[in-house]
């Protein structure tokens, strides 16, 4: 009722000509034609895009062997019975988890030399061959080239925006052309200073005000890229989706298309996530050849699917040096084996598989289940120890289809590699209160009070960046 009451006065002000200073302003008309043109134009591009994504998945599934998988959770899909549970009474449908210091073939690691020369490897190859795929031999090289510099004053700090385009070496296959966007902003005359890169949905100047999303009491002012320039360091931004498409339309194009000269996928083949990492190391390479930055100083960061792909780069890139793993969920730090919130179903589904290997898609159909992988994402996480892993989440009620109990039991249950290799881990397995980190050690958990973001979560994660890799010994 109420709301129909301000749309006949908001009306009825536009006719009586109330908003009239808005023609007399700069702001030029909306051309509501040429508007309505673009939303179709979008609209009909979708719809391809749908039609594409449906033929690859079913040509993959072909190429598996496979027909009906089994389907996901859906919240606005109640009467298919496919509603997501919540009830931790029924969340935990299976009991065992591998231990990841026991090997495949039933050895106990008990000492840093058999893990990083035994069981690290032949957890890396698993996720490679039925997860997340591997990264080609083949792929080109990267050439990064500055295509725009200017001062900036960020909040008062005098600095350098730059922004990088790299083109990816396409000679093998000139019909795909990759340039992968980042920019940078770092201090006027940095040296050697450590480097926080931001899987980013956003390109653009940054700003030193935070943009920040959801319920959130107590989120940060300022930007995560402000708070980063006044420790003296310097705010990268990725984005993902110039190195890769996101969506099983694209897997044709972007740098796994270019690898495969633009044939389809085969099912060791990468998926979206360990395409986005491989851009965040090619990243890192660039640092690496410059005198502003310090390329064994750097940390990564992404939320929701990106917070995945971070985990991912994390997990398999040993020069990431910390990484911010933020509402990272299924395909990140949640459990595979849990039922809350997103299931695996999900990942194997058509709107989301181009994340994964082809391969990962026969966990989703029976007879296989998440109970037939060989790890679950605590072996994940623990490819990342000893180096410094935040993984947080927003609230459990406003962030609930990540699985942050999931998430959480994840963390402590790699706990027990990071002390192996001489590190500290999570230190206990009672989940902690909102806004109460577990920050102590190099892997660490919490749970902010805001939502579906990773803003109020910024300044805890530089505090533990900074103490742990920038003032390391
Ligand atoms: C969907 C998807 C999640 C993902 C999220 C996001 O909700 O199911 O797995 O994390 O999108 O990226 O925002």
């Amino acid at each position: 009722m109420k709301a129909t009451v301000s749309i006949i006065i908001l009306t009825a002000l536009f006719l009586w000509g109330v908003p009239s200073g808005l023609a007399q302003s700069t702001r030029p008309p909306v051309d509501s034609a040429a508007t309505t043109g673009r939303i179709r134009a979008m609209r009909e591009q979708m719809a391809r895009n749908q039609e594409i994504t449906q033929v690859d998945y079913g040509r993959m599934l072909s190429a598996l062997g496979i027909s009906n998988p089994r389907p996901g959770r859906d919240p606005n899909n109640p009467d298919a019975g496919r509603i997501p549970n919540y009830d931790e009474l029924s969340a935990n449908p299976y009991v065992h988890y591998p231990d990841p210091l026991v090997t495949f073939d039933g050895k106990k690691v008990r000492n840093a030399k058999i893990w990083k020369k035994v069981r690290r490897p032949e957890i890396v190859e698993y996720y490679e061959k039925e997860i997340y795929g591997r990264i080609p031999a083949n792929v080109p090289a990267v050439n990064w080239k500055v295509l725009s510099e200017e001062k900036m004053n960020m909040g008062g700090i005098e600095c350098i925006y730059r922004v990088l385009s790299g083109a990816v070496d396409n000679s093998s296959f000139p019909g795909i052309e990759v340039n992968i966007y980042a920019s940078i902003v770092f201090p006027e005359n940095a040296v050697n200073v450590p480097v926080v890169i931001d899987f980013s949905f956003m390109a653009g100047k940054p700003s030193p005000i935070a943009v920040s999303f959801g319920p959130a009491p107590a989120k940060p002012k300022e930007s995560w890229q402000m708070q980063v320039l006044k420790r003296g360091w310097a705010a990268a931004t990725l984005i993902p989706t110039s190195i890769q498409a996101d969506g099983g339309h694209g897997l044709t194009s972007g740098i796994i298309g270019l690898c495969n000269k633009g044939r389809d996928r085969s099912p060791e083949d990468w998926g979206a996530l360990r395409a986005w990492g491989w851009g965040a190391s090619k990243l890192i390479d660039y640092f690496e050849g410059e005198k502003a930055f310090d390329a064994t100083k750097v940390a990564l960061e992404g939320v929701s699917r990106y917070g995945k792909a971070t985990l991912v780069a994390m997990a398999f890139d040993e020069r990431i040096a910390a990484a911010f793993v933020s509402s990272s969920g299924k395909g990140g730090a949640a459990p595979w084996r849990r039922n809350c919130g997103e299931v695996l179903e999900n990942l194997t589904g058509s709107g989301e598989y181009h994340w994964m290997a082809g391969n990962f898609l026969r966990y989703g159909t029976d007879p296989l289940t998440a109970d037939d992988l060989k790890v679950d994402q605590h072996c994940l996480i623990a490819l990342c120890a000893p180096r410094p892993c935040l993984i947080s989440s927003g609230r459990f009620d406003a962030d609930k289809w990540q699985d942050i109990m999931g998430m959480f039991m994840m963390s402590a249950k790699a706990s027990p590699v990071y002390e192996l290799l001489g590190a500290k881990g999570l230190g206990t397995d009672v989940l902690p209160m909102m806004d109460e980190g577990l920050m102590d050690g190099q892997l660490a958990f919490r749970q902010h009070s805001g939502g579906h973001e990773s803003g109020p979560n910024w300044p805890f994660f530089l505090d533990f960046f900074q103490k742990n890799v920038v003032e390391r010994k």
